[in-house]
This record gives structure tokens, C-alpha cells and sequence, in this order.
């Protein structure tokens, strides 16, 4: 597909099948996020990718544990892909997805969090162009802070300077794949 085309076809997807991703397209994703952009040239970024169904449930729930609701009168995210947002009944922050890829950065660097961001945008483009769904997933903070979350964070050898900004989840959408969203009018100007 041609790139732009891929764009507009990208959808983020919260429903997906239990079939897992291969190791092949999971290194090829990660690859793309490891080519982003990123301040100062710096390559900071650091991913770690759960390839496992079982560990994306356990960590999915700890997305959402110190969620706050309260917060988000009037928002709405999508009736065909609804998020946490629209249906308080979904209590896992990965949304049944088998892979997810956790992006830290450091702790005190001004552009930590674009950087982990642009990371994410290269890597949900290319899983676009495997043919895989994906969905970028935030709280990636608040998801360790906890005793369970910094056991993980040991376990896997994340520096201790490094904070997780956000997740791409990853699989295979399970019903029909969204169609492109119309843009909003009035987003641009080209000054001549
Ligand atoms: C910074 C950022 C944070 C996001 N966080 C979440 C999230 O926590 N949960 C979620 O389901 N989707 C999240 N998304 C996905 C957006 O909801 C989604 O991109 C948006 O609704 C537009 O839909 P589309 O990606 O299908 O075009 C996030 C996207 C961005 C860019």
C-alpha cells in the first residue's frame, strides 16, 4: 500500500482474536520504532515487547488499575472499537491484545515523551503494513508504579532511570476492521 493510503486505512483496534503475532513481524515492528525519529538524535527509546498473552492480560489490568473515570465526562473514542472510555465494562487496558510493547525513555530529558510517541507512530504504521492490528495505549507511568509493575521493571532489566510513556498493543482484529475516519474540516493552513 502506498504510504499515505496506509495511513488513512491504520485504525486503532480493541477487539482482537487470541492468535498470535509471529516473531518475525514482532521484530520487524520493533525495528520500525528503533528507526523513529527521536531529540537530539539521542536513540533513548527502549522497548520491550510482551510477547505472551497470558503477561499482556496481567499488565493490561494494571493499565487500568488506578484509572480515574471521573475525569472524563463528555468524551467519546469509538462506537465500532469502544475504549475504556465509552464501556465502563471492560476492565483491561489491552483489550484481550496477545502482544504489547511497552516504550520507556528516561527520566529526565525534556523530550522523553515525543520520543517514546514518535517510536510508537513508526511501529503501529509498520504492523499497518504486515497486515497487523495495533493500538497505542497510554498510562504507561502509572501501570509500574506499583509493586507488582516494578517487579516486572527488575525482571526485564529496564534501567532504573527509565519510565514506560506508552504501549503498542498488537494482534489480529477480531470482526470487521474499521473504515477510514473522516478528518475534521479546517485543521490547515498552507501559507504562500
Ligand atoms: C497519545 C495517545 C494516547 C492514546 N491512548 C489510548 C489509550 O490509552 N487507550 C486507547 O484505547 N486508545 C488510545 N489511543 C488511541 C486513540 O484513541 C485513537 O488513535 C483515536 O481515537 C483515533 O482513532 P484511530 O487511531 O482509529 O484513527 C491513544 C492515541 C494517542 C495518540
Amino acid at each position: 500500500m502506498e504510504l499515505l493510503e496506509l495511513m488513512k486505512y491504520r485504525r486503532s483496534i480493541r477487539k482482537y482474536h487470541e492468535k498470535q503475532i509471529t516473531r518475525d513481524s514482532l521484530q520487524k515492528i520493533i525495528e520500525a520504532g528503533l528507526y523513529a525519529p527521536n531529540a537530539g538524535g539521542g536513540q533513548r527509546t527502549f522497548i520491550c515487547a510482551i510477547h505472551n498473552q497470558e503477561l499482556c492480560e496481567k499488565i493490561g489490568k494494571l493499565n487500568l488499575s488506578g484509572f480515574d473515570r471521573s475525569r472524563l465526562a463528555g468524551s467519546y473514542v469509538s462506537a465500532e472499537q469502544p475504549s475504556i472510555i465509552d464501556d465502563p465494562a471492560i476492565k483491561n487496558g489491552f483489550y484481550g491484545a496477545p502482544t504489547a510493547c511497552a516504550i520507556f525513555s528516561p527520566n529526565n530529558f525534556l523530550y522523553s515523551i515525543p520520543d517514546a510517541f514518535c517510536c510508537a507512530e513508526n511501529m503501529v504504521l509498520e504492523a499497518a503494513e504486515l497486515g497487523i492490528s495495533s493500538c497505542i495505549v497510554a498510562r504507561g507511568e502509572e501501570t509500574f508504579d506499583n509493586e507488582t509493575g516494578s517487579c516486572f521493571l527488575k525482571e526485564w532489566g529496564v534501567p532504573s532511570n527509565y519510565t514506560a510513556r506508552c504501549f503498542v498493543l498488537l494482534g489480529y482484529c477480531q470482526g470487521a476492521y474499521p473504515g477510514e475516519k473522516q478528518r475534521r474540516p479546517g485543521r490547515y493552513k498552507i501559507i504562500e
